[in-house]
């Protein structure tokens, strides 16, 4: 066959970027309240005072990173307006740092220059804050705030979130030279209410939620991204409210609305379509879902993984659905085999009921009769043992599990 040349042709997309996640629109819509209370929370830097701490949450695509980047932004426009004061913002993602150690490696690291950057093992962790305290004292601003995105990441160790905000208190950054305040944000619910009383006393100076976006909104933001992105009358007039609907109905989440948006059209183009349709829109849904489910699934902890690989066996045997127990007694197995520590069967039960809220898992209600009691019977929910068998296969540790021999 021979290869047709490469063309810049697009019947459909004038700036398909503008559809990305890392695009930053110029202004936030539906955002007011937030923005109002994010910067008023920000005010007593401005006047030169010690940072407030601030702990933003709410669900994911609500806005709460790009607000955040929006704000800073701002933040060190607005302060060169005033004299004495030198703001700087060290913003990291937690994302894959699995503690508060990795978290602190990684801020000390965000100081240093490609040849001095500290390795994520090795130092013990005394060394580690207190090059971070060094790094702080030496740094040339009035205020350093630190913004540390998807922080629940770090999980129960909370220590860099006990240890930062206290950094003036405890002396180790002295308060008259520079001044320390963190901007923590998550979008689990439960990783606020796990935190350690002391550390919630800190780090929650002031709390902003971000609730997820409805129809109308998701309407009026997704417009604002699809004047630019799509060519002028390539959009049918009912692609944005049915994608906003869609998006509003199941998650509130203006990412998955962009998505939508931008999986409808690429179908378009990939059709030869010359305008893209509700068709499309719907088209795109099961793919989107699909692929946010496979995101949700890699980001789970490897404790649910490991309780997932142990359905997935069960499910090869004709097992499903089986009682927890039944689901325990492979899964010690094979945590043992991938040498993760072999957690309770009361632990496993709780991961299960998790795997349930989250929709990957369904159960039944299973009665004795009168004699015995009940239980539930777990087997998968709205996601293909295919799709999870090719995601697991992925996970790190899970992977040579897969090459052995699987029957437990
Ligand atoms: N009000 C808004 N106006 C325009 N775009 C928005 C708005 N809110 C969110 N977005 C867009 O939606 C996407 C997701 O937003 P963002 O990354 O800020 O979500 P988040 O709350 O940080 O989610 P997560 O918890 O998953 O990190 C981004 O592309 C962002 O530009
Ligand atoms: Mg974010």
């Amino acid at each position: 066959m021979s290869l047709e040349p490469f063309s810049r042709d697009d019947p459909i997309f004038r700036d398909e970027d503008v559809l990305r996640d890392s695009h930053q629109p110029e202004t936030l819509r539906e955002r007011d309240r937030e923005l109002e209370e994010y910067q008023s929370a920000l005010k007593p830097v401005i006047k030169g005072a010690r940072p407030r701490n601030i702990f933003i949450y709410g669900q994911t695509g609500v806005g709460k990173t790009i607000a955040t980047t929006m704000i800073m932004e701002r933040l060190q426009i607005d302060q060169r307006e005033y004299d004495g004061l030198d703001v700087e913002v060290v913003q990291v993602v937690c994302k894959n740092l699995k503690n508060s150690y990795q978290a602190a490696v990684k801020l000390v690291n965000q100081f240093r220059d490609s040849e001095n950057k500290i390795p994520m093992t090795g130092y013990p962790p005394d060394s580690v804050y207190g090059f971070l305290w060094e790094h702080l004292r030496e740094v040339d601003a009035t205020h350093v705030l630190f913004v540390l995105d998807e922080v629940d990441s770090i999980g129960s160790d909370d220590q860099i979130l006990y240890q930062l905000p206290r950094a003036n208190d405890n002396g180790n950054v002295p308060v008259d030279e520079t001044k320390v305040g963190v901007v923590g944000i998550s979008n689990k619910f439960t990783f606020r209410d796990n935190l350690s009383a002391r550390v919630k006393d800190s780090l929650c100076d002031e709390e902003i939620h971000f609730p997820p976006y409805n129809a109308d909104q998701l309407r009026n933001i997704l417009s604002q991204r699809a004047e630019r992105a799509f060519l002028d009358g390539v959009l049918s007039e009912d692609v944005v409210p049915l994608a906003a609907a869609m998006a509003g109905q199941e998650s509130g989440s203006a990412r998955q609305g962009l998505k939508l948006l931008y999986k409808a059209g690429d179908l378009a183009r990939k059709n030869d379509d010359q305008r893209v349709t509700e068709e499309h829109v719907r088209e795109a849904e099961p793919k989107v879902k699909e692929s946010q489910v496979r995101n949700e699934l890699e980001s789970i902890p490897t404790q649910s993984h490991l309780t997932l690989y142990s359905l997935l066996l069960l499910e090869r045997q004709d097992q499903l659905p089986a009682k927890s127990s039944e689901i325990y007694d492979v899964y010690e197995i094979i945590a043992e085999r991938a040498d993760a520590s072999v957690k309770t069967a009361r632990t496993i039960r709780d991961r299960l009921s998790q795997l349930k809220l989250k929709g990957f898992l369904d159960t039944e209600e299973y009665n004795e009769g009168s004699q015995g009691g009940s239980y539930y019977l777990y087997e998968f929910g709205d996601i293909r043992p295919d799709v999870v068998e090719e995601v697991l296969q992925s996970v790190d540790r899970l992977e040579e599990l897969f090459h052995a021999d699987d029957t437990p």
